[in-house]
């Protein structure tokens, strides 16, 4: 059976709590709450889901080694719904993060046809944005990273063809180009961790990428060693395919355990403690000792005009070097929750929960909490009209565009070779 989340594929309207519920993704507020200082996409609930943040948390805070990795398919020109992702990912690394990019140029050349030049120029523009929102970090295109394909072909051996269909709804006429740019994605997000040891890895990303973490959890885990098992007594240290010498150093590392065929067991210890010690023993092995990568889901931002943001409508988004005028066309022709008279919104109030204008400041363009929680009540109680509203969030705009831009040009040494 197909599941529900294609990310090739254009659906709309996902209803994204059944999503969460149906594969298991946990909501963010409850381990974003031991952060000090979060950001304004969680505050705000734009990002609302996580898988295994709490770690993530946890190091930002303790100043512990964590990696944030992410990755682009230069299919066309960085836009205002790539924004999110790009914020969210250099403020990690801003936290303390070790930060990672792909350019997923695999994915573009075989699931969308672009040429390789096309990619190369596109994902500079997307490496520009980044380094100007403050990314700092490592950055690759996939078809130039040798040490990336060869984690691919590793993390290929434990895919398979009835996975994949069930996952993606591949069937007998997908190219095999494009499962090899799947198993290519998987290594990207193993990729930090074989570079520069294990270490928890977040992967922000919106609900549509979730099929990609889900496989990558399990291929983490295929590539283990050793997997953990809490146990009445204490902790069951199961082999998978470990080599004896890692056998009999993870004995000698816990006295007084229980050695059997197949796994070690050990009492009055703690499954973190056991945990570390387990990873150490693996990696000097040979083994990798992954942390399953965790993930974040933003809500996307809806397009102008209502509906799907999408390059493939153009009056949904903007790029960021597009005319003013343009932008202004779009901004002020944007859809609303205006009322159909202007009487009537002084009487019943606007609704800005399903106003594109408002989000797109919700989003982007307004750093203060406060300004937005003006502007969402000036609206709803009839105070605020649309016209007024969206040349000031044009105005906004700009200068947001204009700053980006000036950046954009101050760093653009660091993407070329
Ligand atoms: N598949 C992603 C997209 O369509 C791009 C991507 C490639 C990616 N590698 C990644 C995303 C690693 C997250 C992590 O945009
Ligand atoms: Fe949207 Fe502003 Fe109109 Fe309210 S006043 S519906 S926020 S454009």
């Amino acid at each position: 059976m197909q599941s529900e989340i294609n990310p090739w594929s254009n659906s709309q309207n996902i209803d994204t709590d059944k999503l969460f519920r149906e594969f298991g993704i946990e909501p963010a507020f409850p381990v974003i709450k031991s952060l000090k200082n979060p950001p304004a996409f969680f505050r705000r609930g734009i990002v609302s889901g996580q898988r295994d943040y709490a770690p993530i948390a946890d190091a930002i805070e303790n100043k512990k080694k964590f990696y944030v990795m992410t990755g682009f398919m230069p299919s066309g020109h960085p836009h205002l719904g790539h924004l999110m992702v790009m914020k969210e990912v250099a403020w990690h690394t801003q936290m303390g993060g070790t930060g990672y990019i792909s350019v997923a140029d695999r994915e573009a050349h075989a699931v969308r046809g672009i040429s390789w030049e096309k990619c190369k120029s596109f994902g500079k523009e997307y490496l520009k944005c980044l380094y100007a929102l403050g990314f700092t970090g490592n950055t690759y295109y996939q078809s130039e990273n040798n040490a990336l394909k060869d984690l691919a072909f590793e993390g290929a051996i434990k895919i398979n063809f009835s996975e994949l269909s069930a996952i993606y709804g591949f069937g007998q006429d997908t190219a095999l180009a494009h499962a090899m740019s799947v198993a290519t994605q998987v290594a990207d997000i193993l990729y930090p961790q074989t570079e520069e040891g294990p270490a928890p890895t977040v992967v922000p990303v919106g609900i549509d990428q979730d099929p990609h973490i889900r496989l990558t959890r399990d291929v983490a885990n295929k590539m283990r060693m050793f997997t953990l098992l809490k146990t009445p007594f204490g902790v069951s240290i199961r082999s998978k395919n470990a080599p004896s010498e890692a056998m009999d150093s993870v004995e000698k590392a816990f006295s007084g355990c229980k050695r059997y065929e197949g796994h070690i067991d050990v009492s009055g210890m703690d499954i973190a403690a056991v945990d570390s010690i387990v990873r150490k023993i693996e990696t000097e092995c040979g083994g990798y000792g992954f942390f399953l990568p965790a993930a974040t889901y933003h809500t996307f931002l809806q397009g102008l005009q209502g509906g799907k943001m999408s390059s493939s409508v153009p009056d949904s988004l903007f790029k960021f070097d597009e005319p003013e005028k343009d932008i202004k066309k779009k901004i002020m022709g944007a859809l609303t929750g205006g009322r159909m008279t202007l009487e009537e919104q002084k009487k019943l109030g606007g609704e800005p929960e399903k106003c594109s204008v408002y989000l797109l400041n919700l989003f982007h363009t307004l750093d203060d909490d406060s300004e937005v929680q003006e502007m969402c009540r000036a609206c709803r109680a009839g105070e605020l009209m649309c016209g007024a509203c969206k040349k000031e969030t044009f105005e906004r705009v700009r200068e947001f565009l204009k700053d980006f831009n000036e950046k954009m040009d101050e760093v653009s040494h660091l993407v070329e070779e």
